[in-house]
């Protein structure tokens, strides 16, 4: 669910990823004499909308977002630590901030999310400067942890919680363009794949109140946001007392109104169902878009991974999803490369699995041996670095291909798009996203953000569409 920071839709390569995976908060609040707050977040989605959870909570204890580092008494950096090229930015961060403490001594620090689940106390130890470690269940305890910080106590809270959805808490929407919002849906993952940490690190899967995520939407809509991105590990293990699955969720979600947008994120194949696949065929505001990680395409190393599905069950959910949504529907994965043991022919399955498949993009990585996980512990980190990192590119080098591919059968058609905002590199444009997920670029003519419009696609890349609106599309209502 790779945070993919959601709207980076072309082929990431590690370096990419990770340096689109650090988004500042611009938002600055009227600050009038409150103390100031700066978060910077990293890793997947479920981290950012969790640093809108914790700017509520420090709000309410009378703290102001800031984007100025410089400017903050307060910095909190909002951590990963699926590999451990994530942890070394955030410990070179460290690093560079300690200067701005040296300048400002009153200043404090804290390390949030999955490296501080992670690490706990000895992030303390391995970090001087480093004044709050807070775990991702512990957001509502964090004036109290910086509270006994400023008195000079380190504060350290890493429990993890079997409850805790924050379902209660408005998050303040930061970095927002006004169009596109994550909501949360469920915490968590209760999968054990053998080389990840994120259980480790988030605990336990629980749901949020349907009724809540409903509210949060409807919300949402009426401050004029037009799309939102449901979030969780494993959006389809989502189940609330027995009675709302997430195919019901999504519905749910969908008749907030038709011209609010829904997306999801991430989808697990060997939880996603028929049901989920018919809702979304039944809904035009549903996207028809599916992210579905992979991992592998190889049958044994999926076995390895404790993925609990092979190569066969893996394509048949695809035929499903070509079969109940068409080939317009979008479909992305995540790969790993050099899994522990994978052969030169296993990891042509992974290859071929592409060629299959034929994925609009995909996000993927090489093998990060993680401390504590199944992997870390049963197996050799046994495939030498220059291997992983020939696999990765080799493997990056046919997704471009196909996603090229796949882009350039979309020129002459007309995609119905939300203009999410101006592009980056020209003023004169705008940028939005078709239903399948793709970027594209349009001249901007009199239209404004939050609109939808029909745009002709003319050109493209493998990671970027182009064209020029035809249209207006109606509001429903
Ligand atoms: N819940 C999602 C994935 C969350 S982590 C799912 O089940 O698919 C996002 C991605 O990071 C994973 O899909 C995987 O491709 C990658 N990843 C996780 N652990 C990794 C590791 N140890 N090394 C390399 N990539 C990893
Ligand atoms: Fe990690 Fe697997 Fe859970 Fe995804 S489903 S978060 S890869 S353990
Ligand atoms: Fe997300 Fe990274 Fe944690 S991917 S769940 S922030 S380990």
């Amino acid at each position: 669910m790779e945070q993919r920071v959601a709207n980076s839709l072309k082929i990431l390569t590690d370096a990419d990823k990770e340096a689109c995976e650090t988004v500042r908060i611009s938002e600055n609040e009227p600050a009038s004499n409150k103390k100031r707050l700066f978060i910077e977040s990293y890793g997947c989605q479920m981290n950012f909308s969790d640093s809108e959870i914790v700017a509520s909570v420090m709000r309410d204890a009378g703290y102001a977002t800031t984007s100025d580092v410089e400017d903050a008494d307060l910095i909190f950096l909002n951590t990963c630590a699926i590999r451990d090229n994530a942890e070394q930015k955030v410990r070179n961060r460290l690093m560079h901030l300690n200067f701005i403490k040296k300048r400002k001594p009153g200043t404090l620090i804290g390390v949030l999310g999955c490296m501080a689940e992670r690490l706990k106390a000895q992030l303390l130890e391995e970090e001087k400067m480093v004044d709050i470690v807070s775990g991702p269940d512990a957001y509502r305890d964090l004036p109290r942890l910086v509270m006994e910080a400023g008195s000079g106590q380190k504060g350290v809270n890493v429990f993890l919680s079997r409850e805790e959805t924050y379902a209660d808490i408005a998050p303040i929407r930061l970095n927002s363009n006004g169009v596109t919002a994550m909501v949360s849906i469920m915490r968590g993952c209760d999968n054990m794949c053998s080389f990840c940490v994120v259980p480790f690190t988030r605990g336990r899967e629980r749901s949020r109140n349907p009724f809540s995520i409903v509210k949060e939407a409807a919300d949402l809509f009426r401050d004029g946001y037009r799309e939102v991105t449901l979030l969780g590990q494993n959006v389809d293990s989502y189940k609330w007392e027995n009675s709302v699955n997430f195919a019901q969720l999504l519905e749910m979600v969908a008749q907030v109104h038709p011209d609010l947008r829904v997306r999801f994120s991430t989808s697990h194949p060997k939880d996603i169902t028929d049901e989920v696949l018919y809702t979304i065929k039944k809904y035009d505001n549903i996207c028809k878009y599916i992210h579905l990680p992979a991992q592998s395409g190889n049958s044994r190393i999926l076995d390895l991974m404790n993925r609990t599905y092979d190569r066969e069950w893996y394509l048949g959910r695809i035929d499903s999803i070509r079969r109940i949504l068409g080939d317009e529907c979008g479909i992305s994965h995540d790969m790993i490369t050099g899994f522990c043991t994978e052969t030169e022919e296993e990891h042509q399955d992974s290859i071929s699995l592409l060629e299959y498949v034929q994925f609009d993009f995909g996000y993927m990585f090489s093998y990060s041996e993680r401390p504590g996980t199944l992997a870390a512990k049963k197996f050799a980190d046994d495939i030498p670095a220059d291997v992983k990192q020939r696999r990765l590119a080799e493997m990056i080098d046919v997704q471009q291909r196909i996603s090229l591919e796949r882009n350039k059968r979309l020129i002459g058609t007309v995609q119905k798009v939300l203009i999410e905002g101006t592009s980056k590199r020209s003023a004169e444009d705008f940028s939005g996203r078709i239903d399948q997920g793709k970027k594209v670029i349009f001249p901007r003519e009199n239209f404004k953000k939050g609109d939808y419009v029909h745009v002709l696609i003319t050109e493209c890349t493998a990671a970027t569409l182009r064209g020029k609106i035809v249209a207006e599309v109606e509001a429903v209502l």
